[in-house]
């Protein structure tokens, strides 16, 4: 389907945005407002009660425990033993992208200090270590035969890590694209979708006989969003065109990553790790309520959908098809039975409906016309990045996909806050408000399960403080403090109510 922009404006403005979306639209889903329910909120929250008037709540057998990261945020080494420039080098290398000039060049040095980071998660009694593969540590230019060095460095941590009993749980793209890729085109080129399943097929062959849990991409509607529109995270565009056309051929990336690693290795168990956010409209209004359903489709399906059922989700006024360069035959393409979904979650997201001149002077609010807020509301206590904690968006998001994907297999690959604390004066870190993160989310968590959700594992981002992209060392996260001048590691509060609740399989009232 092909609109001017003078048709297009009148299918979104003149015969009005409900009326134009599909009868259903709003079925299996149940859209209330919530931005001013202030009792599911964190402080006199029924999660916080569920904690205090149960002794324990006892989570799955064999359940996951686990904390995150990713390479370019820990590894450092960013040109050692023949890798190559990843998108991330090069944007960090600019100047004015990153708070304070920071760059991930040395980051947490785990290239060289990943024997002191399994130290640290057998410290915590953790069974699962989710972290990623450096593509260009791989292949440098992006293509062709693998570097033996940066195959060895992942090799090791592997072996290391099953001989600790942690299963290695790995991403295979956490936003570090060479950078010869991008120079070629980058997301917004079919060409990297290719090269995208080449690269999964090199690794499913040199870790699959010891790894079984894979995850295609880290965040895809993030890193096609961040870099590719708002133009704050590598590479730095600042192209709706590019963004529509960067979400596509991911969504082709996931189909043919997919078909790689299931080709070289049957027995894998393949999912992604997509960030949602429980969306959530302002007011009770009708054009609220469905601004928050389109919220849901872009942040939450849109790279969800295509796999498990070969569409995308409805989210604009119309599906921008030319634009996104959708060919015929790519639905076949993009779908990809997915083994499990992973659950990035920090907040909710309060949306609402942009008014009509808005949507006529913005070509995204034309195209998408949400208003949504980033870092969820203004109820919930605030972590040091400004995001508000609200564990009920946990429970929620975590249910309304056990609802409508027919409870598949779902594996919380993310959640965490940034809270600054350092060493006091005998070198503790008593990062209470962590804790109380966690065990809140812990407890929602739980209540998704008892709700019949299949959740097989939780991990805490995240392992150490680290690299947080655009907002350099500035944010930490970790259950683990570093000292970035001397590289010292040092378990924090958190990690140590961490390991009680890993030991007991359970939150108990007592920690
Ligand atoms: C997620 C990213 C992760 C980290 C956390 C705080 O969006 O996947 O790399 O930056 O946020």
């Amino acid at each position: 389907m092909r609109l001017t922009r003078r048709e297009f404006v009148q299918s979104a403005l003149g015969a009005g945005l409900a009326a134009a979306l599909p009868v259903g639209f709003f079925s299996g889903c149940s859209v209330s407002s919530k931005a001013g329910a202030v009792s599911s909120g964190f402080g006199a929250s029924s999660v916080e009660r569920q904690v205090a008037d149960s002794s324990e709540i006892v989570f799955p057998k064999n359940f996951f425990w686990g904390t995150a990261t990713a390479a370019y945020q820990i590894e450092g080494a960013w040109k050692e033993d023949g890798k190559g420039e990843s998108v991330w080098d090069r944007f960090s290398h600019t100047p004015g992208t990153i708070k304070n000039g920071d760059t991930g060049d040395t980051a947490c040095d785990s290239y060289h200090r990943w024997r002191e980071d399994i130290a640290l998660m057998r410290a915590m009694n953790l069974n699962s270590y989710r972290f990623s593969i450096s593509w260009p540590r791989i292949q440098p230019p992006g293509s062709g035969s693998a570097n033996s060095k940066g195959l060895d460095y992942y090799s090791r941590l592997v072996d290391a890590l099953l001989e600790a009993k942690i299963r290695p749980f790995v991403t295979l793209y956490h936003w570090d694209l060479p950078q010869a890729l991008e120079d070629a085109g980058g997301w917004p080129n079919r060409d990297t979708a290719s090269r995208f399943s080449e690269y999964v097929d090199v690794m499913a062959r040199a870790l699959g006989d010891r790894v079984n849990d894979w995850m295609l991409f880290n965040e895809p509607s993030v890193f096609t969003y961040s870099g590719h529109l708002e133009g704050v995270h590598a590479p730095g565009r600042k192209s709706l065109w590019d963004f529509l056309r960067a979400t596509h051929v991911v969504n082709l990336a996931q189909g043919a990553g997919f078909r790689a690693l299931k080709a070289a290795r049957p027995q894998a168990r393949v999912g992604t790790a997509f960030n949602m956010s429980a969306c959530e409209p302002a007011t009770d209004s009708e054009a609220d309520k469905l601004a928050a359903e389109r919220t849901h489709a872009i942040t939450n399906l849109w790279f969800l959908e295509p796999a498990l059922k070969g569409h995308y989700p409805e989210a604009f006024t119309y599906l921008p098809e030319t634009v996104m360069g959708i060919k015929a035959g790519d639905i076949e393409k993009v779908r990809a039975p997915l083994d499990f979904i992973g659950i990035n979650l920090y907040y909710r997201t309060i949306t609402s409906s942009p008014g009509a001149m808005e949507r006529v002077a913005h070509a995204q609010e034309w195209l998408f016309p949400v208003r949504m807020t980033t870092g969820g509301g203004e109820q919930g206590p605030k972590t040091d990045i400004g995001w508000e904690v609200w564990p009920q968006a946990l429970y929620d998001v975590v249910t309304r996909i056990t609802r409508d994907y027919n409870r598949p297999v779902i594996e919380i690959t993310e959640s965490g806050c940034a809270y600054n604390d350092g060493p006091d004066a005998s070198g503790k870190i008593t990062d209470t408000r962590r804790i109380e993160y966690h065990r809140q989310y812990l407890a929602a968590l739980a209540r998704a399960i008892a709700d019949g959700a299949d959740v097989r594992g939780y991990h805490a981002w995240s392992l150490i403080d680290n690299f947080e992209w655009a907002e350099g060392f500035s944010q930490r996260f970790g259950v683990a403090y570093v000292d970035f001048k001397t590289q010292k590691r040092t378990i924090k509060e958190s990690g140590r109510w961490y390991a009680k609740v890993v030991a007991r399989n359970a939150l108990s009232a007592g920690t």
